[in-house]
């Protein structure tokens, strides 16, 4: 009896991973829902542990290791990716396990030694070479910067089952570990919201992976974070294709923070202006708004609005703190705007019309600035360019 079972994926594979009900800060990511770090066990004549889990949750994963295999040893460790959450426990893991060999890409040889300076060797493998199990086999797909130059994708042929490490995960606690027993407006806004923060600025890397997993035959995909897609995984696929493509809806994501409030009249005026022309705008007051947020929401937005009161001389921190997250996430295919209230010296429309155009943004319209308080006059110009925004993208992305 354990307290940490095991879960079957496939015949003799195990998800042998660890939940994590309790984060909510993901490397500057707001993770509301939690997240899980999956390790998988692969039981042929040899065994072999794909990924293991962040450092504080080995335990947790080696109770699940013996749960299936009791005082049966592990042959072979797979890291996929050195970054910590799938290999912080990898020298434990060493420790506890023994294993005859620790397999990684050739950069991830290299990231691990960085990351954990071990006395263990790790085995290089290349892209496409096979690791034999006896009768199953474990083939190595090189996904570089997905997320990192080291990650790749460990393929199981005679299962049709790829270990995807990031690709293809999301934030998200559950006790679920099946994407198909859970709602699948929940899968694709947390799987969005994990592309947009994570993915988003190596969008042009995805058509290539794609391209090379479309020579596998797939049953399974089993990522490292969240449900596992044993059913239903061409919808994710799909989606990624449309994100790394920079698809866009008709709608414009109008951010902003406030002193006194004369922004905040100005941002709703813009935002009446873009719904006039029927086109959905997404108003986000950044002092209750976190930048993931903002991030998810930005990846299928036609345009997007920055107001910002000038303190001292420059932006408000909020809006500085979102678009610096923003510019290395690399929005593309982006119409942009700025507007912002001043009491004398008035640079913060300014400064942000210059880090939407470094951004890339193509600016729809002059920005608006307010001296102190709107009046009826400056909240029309304020409505007037949020219909600019609109037409704008009317123009840019037709029905
Ligand atoms: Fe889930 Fe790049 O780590």
């Amino acid at each position: 009896m354990t307290s940490f079972p095991a879960v079957q994926v496939a015949d003799n594979v195990y998800w042998v991973g660890a939940i994590d009900w309790a984060i909510r800060d993901f490397h500057g990511y707001r993770t509301p829902r939690g997240s899980t770090y999956n390790a998988y066990l692969v039981l042929g004549e040899k065994i072999a542990l794909i990924d293991t889990v962040k450092a504080e949750f080995c335990g947790e994963m080696l109770a699940r290791i013996s749960s299936v295999l009791g005082s049966r040893r592990v042959d072979y460790i797979i890291a996929n990716h050195a970054e910590s959450d799938h290999s912080g426990s990898l020298l434990e893991a060493i420790g506890a396990l023994r294993p005859e060999r620790v397999c990684a890409s050739t950069l991830g040889v290299k990231a691990l030694q960085d990351h954990f300076h071990l006395d263990h060797e790790i085995t290089a493998v290349k892209e496409g070479e096979t690791l034999s199990l006896g009768n199953l086999t474990l083939a190595f797909a090189e996904m570089r910067m997905l997320h990192w130059p080291d990650s790749m994708a460990t393929y199981l042929p005679e299962r049709s089952l790829l270990f995807s490490n990031d690709a293809f995960g999301m934030h998200l606690a559950s006790s679920e570990r099946f994407a198909d027993e859970l709602p699948q407006s929940l899968l694709e806004n947390e799987a969005a919201k994990y592309y947009a923060n994570i993915l988003m600025p190596l969008g042009a890397l995805i058509p290539k992976a794609a391209e090379k997993l479309a020579k596998l035959r797939i049953d399974t995909i089993a990522p490292s974070h969240g449900p596992i897609w044993r059913a239903g995984w061409p919808r994710i696929v799909e989606l990624y294709g449309s994100w790394a493509a920079a698809t866009k809806v008709r709608k414009a994501v109008v951010i902003y923070d406030t002193m006194w409030q004369s922004t905040a009249k100005m941002a709703k005026a813009i935002t009446e202006g873009i719904t006039s022309e029927g086109v959905e705008a997404k108003l986000l007051p950044l002092r209750a708004t976190h930048r993931s947020d903002v991030a998810a929401e930005v990846l299928d937005a036609a345009a997007l609005v920055v107001g910002s009161p000038t303190l001292n001389n420059g932006i408000f921190p909020t809006v500085a703190d979102v678009l610096s997250y923003l510019k290395g996430l690399k929005p593309k295919n982006m119409i942009g705007a700025a507007f912002g209230s001043h009491g004398w010296s008035g640079e913060g429309v300014g400064q942000l019309e210059a880090m939407l155009t470094e951004m890339k943004l193509d600016l729809a319209a002059p920005g608006v600035k307010c001296v102190y308080v709107p009046d009826a006059s400056v909240l029309d110009h304020c409505f007037t360019l949020g219909k600019q925004v609109a037409a704008k993208i009317a123009e840019r992305f037709p029905v």
